[in-house]
């Protein structure tokens, strides 16, 4: 039976949810977190439901078996799409967050009414998505992309140098892929008639913010989940009574003592660990020894 002092499971099909972490680590100084990078299955967004779904199965009775969870994020759109309302049913008792492509916090946004959405092909398929872009449809104009390969990408760019500075975006792997795929979906800008909101459907995108950026210019907002996620799963503990309080109290001012990040998280990889540990050290500020590999078979 978890406790309060139990961990929070995250989860993505690799690194991409730590993007997700970083808000949940800052939202919530008193929880633990155990995040699995399945990146030894990754990419997820071109492999079909049945394969992601079976996938969700078995990293959720992993991270509950072997870690005794007291939550799950699946932080990851596309797992979410394909599997999200199972793993609900097939356990109840979890509290589970799932990610979905923020399009009403994209539509609040808007000022010229043309939104972009980028994400996987198996979340923009999606039944569940479609559903959402149901109840959105008449609000604006969507232009909707899939980007295939770029969380691959994303995942092998890792242990690689970043671009030089003042290279041109395209001398990337994922900067190619970025402007191959913005470039698609049409004009950015604020003025009438162009793009002027996208919504980053993958959490693995937010890696590539910048790339993105030289493409789109400085003045599309970007949109993203992982705060409103962070703030849904801090609302779920709370509301089942089982949020982790301060362990102790700092001696000045009876403020509570930071616990650092390093002692709250532990990060496991199906995949090659040396990634997981550059990731987590370029895009957490995590030391290595955070990182160990694992098999979920
Ligand atoms: N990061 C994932 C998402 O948010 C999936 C990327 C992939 O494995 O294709 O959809």
């Amino acid at each position: 039976m978890p406790l309060a002092s139990s961990p929070i499971g995250v989860f993505d099909s690799g690194v991409g949810g730590l993007s997700v972490l970083r808000a949940l680590l800052a939202a919530m100084p008193n929880e633990r977190f155990v995040y699995l990078a399945d990146s030894a299955h990754a990419p997820y967004g071109e492999r079909g439901d049945t394969y992601v779904s079976a996938r969700t199965h078995a990293i959720a009775d992993y991270l509950c078996a072997q870690h005794g969870i007291k939550a799950l994020v699946v932080a990851c759109n596309t797992a979410t799409a394909a599997a999200i309302h199972e793993v609900r049913s097939s356990r109840p008792e979890l509290p589970l967050v799932g990610l979905e492509p923020a399009i009403k916090p994209a539509l609040a946004a808007t000022r010229t009414g043309h939104v972009g959405v980028i994400g996987t092909r198996g979340t923009l398929t999606s039944a569940k998505f479609a559903r959402l872009m149901t109840s959105v449809a008449e609000q604006a104009h969507f232009v909707i992309q899939p980007c295939d390969g770029l969380a691959h990408a994303i995942e092998r760019s890792v242990s690689r140098p970043g671009p030089l500075p003042g290279a041109p975006v395209e001398a990337t792997e994922t900067g190619k892929l970025c402007k191959t795929y913005l470039e698609a979906m049409g004009a950015f800008g604020t003025a009438p008639g162009l793009i002027d909101t996208l919504v980053l459907g993958c959490t693995h995108y937010v890696f590539v913010a910048d790339e993105l950026r030289a493409i789109t210019g400085p003045d599309v907002q970007f949109i993203e989940t992982g705060e409103p996620v962070a703030r849904q799963t801090q609302r779920l503990l709370e509301a089942g009574g089982i949020a982790n309080a301060p362990a102790d109290m700092g001696a000045g001012g009876g403020q509570p003592a930071a616990t650092p990040a390093t002692s709250r998280v532990q990060l496991l990889t199906t995949g090659p660990v040396e990634m997981l540990q550059a990731a987590a050290q370029r895009w957490l500020d995590l030391p290595a020894q955070c990182c160990s590999s694992v098999t979920v078979p």
